[in-house]
């Protein structure tokens, strides 16, 4: 048995239809990620596993018991809320602490835990202040380390780092994945920010408008997406996608003409193909396509070239120094085994 199960889950509010029909299991090992834009339903999915929320319709099971309809206290979750819900009359040290001075853990322990996991999310020095005197970061991560001392059968995070600077983010990024290490539970996480949601999942489930359009491995959503939403979710910067007319094993891009793989060859009249930036290659004389380069943007390791193609844009994920300036004429290569098909309405045929 999986040790979170949804099955069929139905959530409505008024009107809108936040979560639709959708089923998961997560394992006691996974860490698994909603992913998804503003207001796909990532935080009413979370709610439904703390029971916070009741489902309309469907079965919600934890570690194999049925908790569709149990209260949050029955259903032993540790959850960081997007909007932090610290205690406002409670020190950032009581706050933290919380949890395990409910459950009467020995006062020595608990300082341990605390003096372990306040280091770790650099918030040491503000042990004694209230959360009104702290930032939005800082309370963000006191909320987090709140969560992360209890020894829950899961945990529930809804984007714990939004609200941190770039360099703290990859901190405390680096931190969750190692703390997840240590706590051999399954840990849900929700995310807006695809780059996040590869780093740290073992699963990840990519909503929209409160479906689940695939769920896998970084890997499998990275590599074989199953549709042009998580194509063009996945990825910075995300997946090209071109209108194309198919005939045998050939596609055309307006007059441009790109042979495919024979594997490629589907019974589709037309489509979208699919290139990834860091397999669009860029030579000065020859190859698939003519584009003029639209705009370079070096980022040190890296350099995202934006290209433009019979008035659509394209970009291209260049490793090596870009001699290229605005206004040249280039020419645009497709790695062949890289070229992803889909049909009209945006469904992976083949790669
Ligand atoms: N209590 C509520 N009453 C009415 N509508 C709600 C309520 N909570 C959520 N919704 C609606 O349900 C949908 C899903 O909301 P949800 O908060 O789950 O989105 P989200 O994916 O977490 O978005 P964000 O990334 O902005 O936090 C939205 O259309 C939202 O407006
Ligand atoms: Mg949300």
């Amino acid at each position: 048995m999986p040790w979170i199960e949804f099955v069929n889950v139905v959530k409505h509010f008024d009107n809108v239809i936040a979560v639709k029909n959708v089923s998961f299991s997560i394992e006691r090992n996974d860490f698994f990620t909603l992913l998804g834009p503003s207001g796909c339903g990532k935080t009413t999915t979370l709610r439904l596993i703390a029971g916070l929320e009741i489902p309309d319709d469907g079965k919600i099971f934890i570690a194999n018991q049925d908790v569709t309809y149990k209260l949050p206290k029955e259903r032993n979750v540790a959850m960081v809320f997007q909007n932090y819900a610290l205690y406002p009359h409670m020190t950032v040290k009581e706050n933290i602490s919380y949890p395990l001075v409910v459950r009467k853990m020995p006062k020595a322990e608990i300082e341990k835990r605390v003096g372990y996991i306040a280091q770790s999310l650099q918030i040491h020095q503000l042990l004694d202040r209230y959360p009104q005197q702290i930032s939005g970061g800082q309370q963000q991560r006191v909320a987090l380390a709140r969560a992360m001392i209890q020894t829950p059968s899961v945990f529930l995070l809804d984007e714990p780092l939004s609200n941190l600077d770039a360099k703290l983010r990859l901190e405390a990024r680096s931190f969750l994945k190692h703390l997840y290490t240590e706590l051999g539970t399954a840990v849900v996480y929700v995310t807006h920010d695809q780059a996040e949601a590869m780093a740290l999942s073992t699963k990840i489930a990519v909503m929209d408008n409160g479906v689940v359009k695939q769920i896998g491995s970084p890997k499998e959503i990275y590599d074989e997406p199953a549709n042009t939403f998580v194509a063009s979710f996945i990825g910075n910067p995300p997946m090209n996608i071109l209108r194309c007319e198919i005939s045998e094993n050939h596609c055309y891009i307006g007059e441009q003409r790109i042979d495919l793989q024979p594997s490629l060859k589907k019974d589709l009249q037309r489509g979208y193909l699919g290139i990834r930036p860091e397999n669009l290659q860029l030579h000065p004389t020859k190859g698939d396509l003519v584009a003029e380069i639209f705009v370079v943007e070096p980022l040190g390791v890296e350099t995202i070239v934006t290209l433009s193609v019979n008035g659509y844009q394209l970009k291209s994920l260049v490793f090596e120094d870009v001699p290229y300036k605005p206004g040249d004429k280039i020419w645009i290569n497709f790695k062949r085994d890289k070229i992803h098909i889909f049909d009209e309405n945006g469904q992976r045929v083949a790669r």
